[in-house]
């Protein structure tokens, strides 16, 4: 396959680019930080250095690519609000580079994935969309965007036979949660990560979720009332 990642210079992105290439895939590998980049091009892969920010960068840079078989959107970050101070420009940054690089990309991509025969689109979400967590009003804001967007394009991209997958995963032991000062039951490596969405891929699924003792778990309370939930997470807050 043909597979474009972006988010690839690190953690869940970056594992998922070594694992496809040491299986014989060609990847074309997406960042910004050049060191990551000169690696992953060691290993084999096509590299774009490329601020996906950048609407005009991003769509000339994945104007120039042929045929993409599976792509996969990583490129994210996290960052928590922390009350009484309501920071607003941080939920916008945090929006920004969780949904608007992703929208430069689906539209960057979906020429080349129109190419392919059996065309792949996944976009990474997060479990923290499953229900309103605790300081993770910008977080979960911008996820629960991702859930949306990728979603509805299930809905209209299937008329072309572009199987859309939304990846929801726990947590996962990257840079991204190193930062995180709190609790992270069930965490998993990236390893484990990579096998299970690389699993949910080649199964073509709707949604890829892990670990599952953890997302059915999530999905499950959900379901409660939200003034049961409400109390359980003020006090998974205070402690
Ligand atoms: N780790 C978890 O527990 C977890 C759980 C649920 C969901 N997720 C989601 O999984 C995805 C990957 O997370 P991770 O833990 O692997 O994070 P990570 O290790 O911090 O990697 C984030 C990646 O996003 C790229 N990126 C960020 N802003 C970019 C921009 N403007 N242009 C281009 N690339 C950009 C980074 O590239 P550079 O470093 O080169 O700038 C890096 O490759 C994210 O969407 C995250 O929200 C993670």
């Amino acid at each position: 396959m043909n597979i474009l990642i972006t988010g690839a210079t690190s953690g869940i992105g970056r594992q998922l680019a070594v694992d496809y290439l040491a299986a014989g895939h060609r990847v074309w590998a997406i960042g910004r930080n050049e060191q990551q980049l000169e690696e992953l091009a060691g290993l084999g892969a096509e590299t774009g250095a490329v601020d996906l920010l950048d609407r005009e960068a991003t769509l000339a840079w994945f104007g120039r690519l042929d045929r993409i078989d599976c792509a996969i959107l990583s490129a994210g970050s996290c960052e928590y609000i922390d009350l009484p101070d309501f920071d607003s420009a941080l939920l916008a940054r945090v929006m920004r580079i969780n949904v608007e690089t992703m929208g430069h990309s689906i539209e960057g991509v979906l020429p080349a994935l129109r190419r392919s025969e059996a065309p792949q689109l996944v976009g990474i979400g997060s479990a923290a969309a499953y229900l309103p967590l605790p300081r993770a009003e910008a977080y979960g804001a911008s996820k629960a965007a991702v859930a949306y967007l990728i979603e509805t394009l299930r809905i209209t991209l299937a008329a072309e036979g572009i199987a859309v997958s939304l990846v929801c995963p726990g947590f996962v032991k990257t840079p991204l949660t190193d930062r995180n000062d709190f609790p992270m039951p069930f965490m998993v490596t990236t390893e484990q990560a990579s096998a299970a969405i690389r699993a949910g891929i080649a199964k073509r699924e709707a949604e890829i979720h892990f670990p599952k003792r953890f997302t059915l778990l999530m999905k499950a309370a959900s379901l409660l009332p939200r003034g049961l939930w409400l109390r359980l997470a003020q006090r998974m807050k205070k402690s």
